[in-house]
């Protein structure tokens, strides 16, 4: 290659999760049985309704451009949803539909960030979070999200970050939260929104797991007061709808900011296409018991699996509290086998036998505060679950083949070992 790549593109770094994903991918194609817990997709098939009404609106030849913000009945059905089921004053003019949630932070920065702008990001975070501010040479400020405190946001850190950043300009907020499961409460948003409205200061509202909530139900920061006019929440069809791969999700804000969306995307992409807005309002508009009852069966996934991983020594998972994660403290583990997370996840899935392997992530993948961590997704049958249950134990006791793939590995040893919370 003959032109040099930007600096920008030279330092973007992919989500982890993919690369592990044509890891455990290259693995079974040699003959390998992988139980797949790395990516945070549904095992279920696209909502019935969604999929009849795709196939209806191609065969309708819906397959020309429409609207930069959305087809209007798409728009109406989504601006219905959030208003009844979150409580958020939203019409159609506050929503804008994208391909996905994920493209929503890149537009997200692209409306609020100045080079040299502050972004608090509470971590362990999403990992495209980072990239998206850096696009727009925002400065990420991270805090960490603790075990002991239920994964929730600490108001305390957001009001740090107002009086003693140089510039602080922007939040992250995920909740219900990838990749620990935690959950702000309706205390939690009306704080946050107390300290911050009136003030200069823009939210990512990122609440791609709505609907799996376990114990009590969602809450948006949009629900309150002032905060459309502050914020961006980021909706989508990826979990709710099992209907990651039509991509879809939409954007719920103030209208001037989604005529800025808007406009962000009529520069982009043109617009998303009218057959999945059309499949995603057939989605909307489906009944939310039948949408909630295949929500319910990623409840008791994860459930499954903390349970059986908190009977293993050396795992400590709090109880389910949302999303389709399982997030172990496994730094006990770590610190006795001499070896980082990322190190002990790649270790199932590659080095602990030749026939057999778990894929799942190490915490760092989501940030240095994930670190001693590891994130089991339950999207996968609950008899492959139990596989990758049975098989963790042999697979940590056979210390010979650790001390093997870290000789061949030895970026994988822990330098030092990891902090366990309540020792020391
Ligand atoms: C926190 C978070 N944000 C955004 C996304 C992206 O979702 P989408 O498929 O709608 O782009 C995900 C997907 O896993 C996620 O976990």
């Amino acid at each position: 290659m003959t032109v040099e790549l930007s600096t920008f593109a030279k330092s973007l770094t992919a989500e982890t999760a993919f690369t592990v994903l044509a890891t455990a991918k290259q693995l079974q194609a040699a003959g390998k049985d992988v139980v797949e817990l790395e990516i945070g997709d549904s095992p279920f098939d696209s909502a019935a309704p969604a999929k009849a009404a795709g196939i209806e609106a191609i065969e309708q030849n819906h397959s020309h451009y429409c609207p930069s913000p959305g087809l209007p009945d798409f728009r109406d059905a989504a601006a219905r949803q959030v208003r009844e089921e979150f409580g958020i004053p939203a019409e159609r003019e506050n929503v804008v539909v994208a391909p996905g949630a994920k493209v929503l932070e890149q537009f997200f920065c692209e409306a609020f960030l100045n080079p040299g702008d502050g972004v608090l990001v509470f971590s362990p975070h999403f990992p495209t979070y980072v990239p998206n501010i850096e696009r727009r040479g925002g400065r990420p400020v991270f805090v960490s999200l603790k075990q002991s405190n239920d994964f929730r946001p600490d108001t305390a850190d957001i009001e740090r970050f107002l009086s003693e950043d140089p510039s602080p300009k922007a939040i992250f907020l995920n909740s219900p939260h990838n990749p620990t499961g935690g959950v702000a409460t309706e205390e939690d948003l009306r704080s946050i929104a107390d300290l911050i409205r009136g003030e200069p200061i823009a939210v990512f509202s990122d609440e791609p797991y709505c609907h799996m909530v376990w114990k009590g139900r969602h809450h948006s920061l949009m629900a309150q007061p002032g905060m459309l006019d502050q914020g961006v929440a980021a909706y989508t069809f990826s979990k709710s709808y099992s209907m990651s791969g039509w991509r879809l999700g939409f954007s719920v804000s103030s209208p001037e900011i989604a005529d800025s969306i808007a406009t962000m995307i009529n520069t982009t992409l043109s617009c998303t296409p009218p057959f999945v807005q059309i499949a995603g309002k057939a989605a909307l508009e489906m009944d939310r018991s039948e949408r909630d009852a295949v929500m319910q069966e990623f409840g008791r996934k994860v459930s499954l699996l903390t349970q059986g991983l908190n009977a293993f020594d050396g795992f400590r998972t709090l109880e389910p509290r949302a999303t389709f994660y399982v997030f172990s403290d496994v730094s006990s583990v770590c610190n006795r086998l001499g070896i980082t997370s990322h190190g002990l996840a790649l270790y199932l899935l590659e080095g602990a036998d030749d026939h057999f392997g778990v894929a799942c992530l190490g915490g760092e993948c989501f940030g240095d505060a994930g670190a001693g961590f590891m994130r089991f997704s339950c999207a996968a049958s609950d008899e492959r679950l139990q596989q990758a249950l049975d098989f963790i134990p042999t697979a940590l006791s056979r210390e010979t083949r650790v001390r093997e793939f870290l000789e061949a590995r030895p970026e994988l040893c822990l330098a030092a070992p990891y902090r366990v919370e309540g020792e020391g």
